[in-house]
């Protein structure tokens, strides 16, 4: 019962690989040396040379803003090879989650976004990703797509590790507040992915973030009281004042019902999450 895991060394892709084989589980992660993204066509064969019995896509290409300026190699990434990934499993009777993100709708909503809203991604990564969910769908009727945002963990670089660095080096830093949405620690997020490949719900698209949501200074904020730093460090801003090549959708927030109803566990609130996640994910910043 071997389960694959591409992406291996993405934030998600380790803290999968350390769960699944910390409950004993036969594990394979690739990276793009071994299965590159951009050759989609060497997919197929690689992948049944590994025999998965349960295959997760945590490759992605995730660079927002530069993929502004790549948006042939990012649909390439996050769009035609995800559908390549999807034929094969389909074809060999493998159980397969692939992952997408909040990114595929405006942000415009001011309720959140449940899965079968109008999809209406903003930038080339927001559009790259939706192709994938659309190829996805395309070539297997029985793939999971889960939907999360936001995402941070105890690997790689994100958002707490950024924003703690700066206020250990006692910087005063702008952060904006008029981004709203749910951040999602990888150890949930892995878990869920687990959880939906053993439990086998209907197959389609579902939202998985951690519950409640909040701007991205209330987060900082939340970071600097972990910390014991002066909380005041951190000022609110807004979007008009840091402008970035790729718009980012300025409300993230995923309704998590779905999952809820199809008798998945309900992944806990960011706020509980933090407090599990921030020594791990601090000590390594
Ligand atoms: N981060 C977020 O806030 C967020 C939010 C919503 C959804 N998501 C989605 O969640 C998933 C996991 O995200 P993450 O944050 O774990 O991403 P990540 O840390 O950036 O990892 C992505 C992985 O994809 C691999 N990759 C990139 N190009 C590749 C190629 N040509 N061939 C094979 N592999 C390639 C990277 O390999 P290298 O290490 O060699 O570069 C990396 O290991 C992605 O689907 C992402 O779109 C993320």
């Amino acid at each position: 019962m071997t389960w694959v895991v591409l992406g291996k060394n993405g934030q998600l892709g380790q803290e999968l690989i350390y769960l699944l084989r910390s409950q004993g589980k036969k594990v394979v992660g690739t990276d793009r040396e071994e299965i590159d993204f951009t050759k989609p066509e060497e997919i197929y064969d690689k992948l049944e040379k590994l025999e998965p019995k349960f295959l997760v896509n945590c490759g992605a290409y995730t660079q927002v803003d530069k993929a502004e300026e790549e948006p042939e190699i990012s649909n390439l990434i996050n769009g035609i090879a995800p559908g390549a990934i999807a034929k094969f499993a389909l074809e060999n009777y493998v159980s397969f989650v692939h992952i997408s993100t909040d990114y595929v709708f405006d942000g415009n909503s001011k309720i959140a976004y449940k899965e079968e809203d109008q999809t209406n991604p903003q930038s080339v990564y927001g559009k790259s990703k939706l192709l994938g969910e659309q190829e996805v769908i395309e070539r297997n009727p029985t793939a999971y797509i889960l939907r999360t945002a936001w995402v941070y963990g105890e690997h790689g670089n994100n958002f707490p590790k950024v924003i703690s660095k700066k206020l250990r080096n006692n910087e005063s830093l702008n952060v904006v507040n008029d981004q709203i949405g749910s951040p999602t620690w990888t150890f949930d997020l892995a878990s869920a992915i687990i959880e939906v490949l053993e439990k086998q719900p209907n197959p389609g698209i579902y939202n998985v973030t951690n519950n409640e949501h909040c701007s991205w200074f209330e987060f900082a904020q939340e970071i600097a009281k972990t910390l014991e730093i002066d909380s005041t460090l951190v000022s609110p801003t807004d979007s008009k004042s840091f402008i970035r090549p790729a718009p980012r959708p300025s409300y993230s927030v995923l309704s998590n019902k779905k999952w809820k109803d199809a008798g998945l566990t309900p992944l806990q609130s960011w706020q509980d999450a933090w407090k599990k996640a921030a020594q791990t994910v601090l000590i390594n910043s």
